[in-house]
């Protein structure tokens, strides 16, 4: 994820004002909804705060609970279960695939030695291009954040697999149906869900601390 220097410089003023008040937990929250609700003027939802931040951190753990960009309806519904988490919020939450971007590598399989049969051939050799060319990673969308990923995952256009796989299921492929109609509804919906993702797990009281500083990596010099 490119972002982090911006969580950084955000804890430095808090760190500053406030020392060992605001978790790295709800910066990231905060700045998520802030991120996705610049360009419209006004904030999408209210992010509740108070989370504390682990006190240890294990980089597989946060592997272990990633679903593979490779993933079927079945195991993306089965991961999403296990936080709590439903197909309609699958289906919303993976919208916010609308921005960003993903690297070669977690789409090669879609494209070589075989192109995936249900890829736009066109989209197929477009991406193709892109990669060959050397480029590292290929756009999801355009910058706005909008409903445009649904209307492009119906035109066979989603980047990634686990993408194409939300149309597998006949009760998400409804939802994908109405969520290209209405970007009001998405948007709505998106809020919705996001607060509902930022409650799972949380930390409070004495089950974490608060860092003072959210870099993952702290190397010795
Ligand atoms: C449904 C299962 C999901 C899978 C399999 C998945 C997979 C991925 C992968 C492989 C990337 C490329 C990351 C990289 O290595 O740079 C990515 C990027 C991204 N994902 Fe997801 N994702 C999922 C759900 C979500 C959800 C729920 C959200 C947020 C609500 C989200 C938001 C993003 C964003 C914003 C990016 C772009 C990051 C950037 O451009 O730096 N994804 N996703
Ligand atoms: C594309 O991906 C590479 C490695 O995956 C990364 O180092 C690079 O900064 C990315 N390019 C852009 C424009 O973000
Ligand atoms: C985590 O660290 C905080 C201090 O930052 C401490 O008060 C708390 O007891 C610790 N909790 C656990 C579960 O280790």
């Amino acid at each position: 994820m490119a972002g982090y220097d911006i969580i950084d410089k955000v804890k430095a003023s808090l760190e500053n004002l406030c020392p060992a008040t605001v978790s790295c937990a709800d910066i990231i929250a905060l700045v998520a909804r802030d991120a996705v609700s610049q360009q419209f003027g006004k904030d999408l939802w209210e992010v509740f705060t108070g989370r504390k931040d682990g006190n240890t951190s294990i980089a597989k753990e946060a592997l272990d609970n990633l679903p593979s960009p490779a993933a079927t309806f079945e195991d993306l519904a089965a991961s999403f279960h296990e936080k709590g988490l439903n197909k309609m919020d699958l289906d919303i939450l993976s919208g916010a695939h609308t921005i960003g971007m993903a690297p070669c590598s977690t789409i090669a399989t879609r494209l070589m030695p075989v192109t995936d049969p249900t890829l736009d051939q066109g989209f197929a050799e477009s991406l193709k291009e892109l990669c060959n060319r050397g480029q590292n990673n290929v756009s999801f969308g355009t910058p706005r954040f909008d409903n445009q990923y649904y209307s492009q995952l119906l035109a066979h256009r989603g980047v990634l697999r686990s993408d194409a796989s939300l149309l597998e299921d006949t009760e998400s492929l409804h939802l994908v149906g109405l969520l290209s109609r209405g970007e009001d509804t998405f948007l709505k919906n998106f809020g919705a869900a996001m607060q509902k993702m930022g409650g799972i797990g949380v930390l409070v009281g004495s089950d974490g601390g608060v860092r003072t500083n959210c870099i993952g990596v702290q190397l010795l010099s």
